[in-house]
């Protein structure tokens, strides 16, 4: 429980102080929260924590003397990018339960419709045609997953679950029952090679930016069970090169792709994705969490704080996640 006269700062890019506040007001009684863009200089002052999504920078820039910034997203290049960060500030960044499950779902979901050729099915239905074509079975597809934090772990297992075989790479090497680990630059490649279906799950960092390109995903297995090479990313836009994906996909380098995110969000009305074929695109909306569980986890680090114990989650802003 905040402590009394404890103030904290909310800042959320695109919502309103009605979608947060009462949150806020339920979870922290004797506490006093203020939405970023009402705060006086004084509150700013008076500040003890900052509970952020893409905040102003300006506003960032004057949040130095709180004990904690809470990103209210898993990924945090929104602030450790931002020009105005103040230096040497905890950062926490949110791991829930609701957001990993649903990231879970949205993986599965695009490698099932990869596997059952569903936009071949859609295609058929509205011509009418009555067609059975090859369906490889779920153990047939190498499953490679970018990313084995909370996340690609999550999404790993629930793939493993339903017959994939499973392969991961991270910067440094895991040990994991049923997937086949792979660590750092060192072993990109090989990892690559064994590929049927590449899902990123990657935070954008200086050594993840524009990783996935053109190059790279010719390095992944070419004569597997569906004919080629699929690409999935519901990470980070920034670590890929959309015109690379859109290249791959136009030429057949890529049998088919999903993306969550993009480099430029929303994805302008013009770029070529938007047609591109066999790509299925959802808005950045692969996870989240409900208001409610956001507010109940920064009022548990708070309690950690005030019990003296560290928080959960706390971003290495040299590992940039
Ligand atoms: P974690 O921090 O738990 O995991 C990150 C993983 O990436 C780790 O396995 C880490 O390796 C690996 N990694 C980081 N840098 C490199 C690198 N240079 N080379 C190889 N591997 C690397 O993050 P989460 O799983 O919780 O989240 C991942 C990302 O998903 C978030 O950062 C966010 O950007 C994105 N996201 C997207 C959402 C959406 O709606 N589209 C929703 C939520 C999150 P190691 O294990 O060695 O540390
Ligand atoms: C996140 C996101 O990082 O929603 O949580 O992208």
């Amino acid at each position: 429980m905040i402590g009394r006269q404890e103030t904290i700062i909310v800042a959320v890019e695109g919502d309103s102080p009605e979608q947060w506040l009462p949150e806020f007001a339920q979870a922290f009684p004797q506490g006093r929260a203020v939405w970023g863009g009402d705060a006086t200089q004084a509150d700013i002052e008076a500040a003890d924590w900052a509970v952020v999504w893409a905040p102003n920078e300006e506003l960032l820039g004057r949040l130095g003397r709180v004990k904690a910034l809470f990103s209210l997203g898993a990924g945090v290049d929104h602030l450790l990018g931002a020009r105005n960060l103040p230096r040497g500030l905890p950062v926490v960044r949110y791991v829930g339960r609701d957001l990993t499950n649903r990231m879970s779902e949205w993986v599965v979901l695009q490698c099932l419709a990869h596997l059952r050729q569903l936009r071949t099915y859609e295609a058929n239905q509205a011509a009418k045609w009555w067609l059975r074509p090859h369906q490889p079975g779920a153990e047939e597809i190498t499953v490679g997953i970018m990313g084995l934090g909370v996340l690609g772990i999550d999404a790993a297992r629930k793939l493993a679950a339903l017959g994939f075989r499973l392969r991961g790479w991270s910067r440094t090497k895991k040990t994991n029952d049923g997937i086949d680990c792979f660590g750092g630059d060192a072993e990109l490649g090989a990892f690559l090679a064994g590929t049927d279906m590449l899902v990123s799950l990657l935070p954008l960092t200086p050594a993840t930016r524009h990783l996935v390109t053109y190059d790279l995903l010719k390095k992944l297995r070419r004569d597997g069970a569906l004919g080629g090479p699929f690409y999935i990313n519901g990470g980070r836009g920034r670590t890929q090169i959309d015109a690379d994906i859109d290249r791959a996909l136009r030429e057949g380098l890529l049998k088919g792709a999903s993306l969550d995110v993009f480099e430029t969000e929303p994805l302008p009305l013009e770029h070529p994705l938007w047609t591109a074929p066999n790509l299925f695109i959802t808005p950045h909306v692969a996870a989240w969490s409900p208001r409610s569980d956001v507010v109940r986890y920064v009022a548990r680090q708070i309690g950690r704080y005030h019990s003296g114990m560290p928080f959960e989650n706390l971003v290495d802003p040299d590992r940039g996640y």
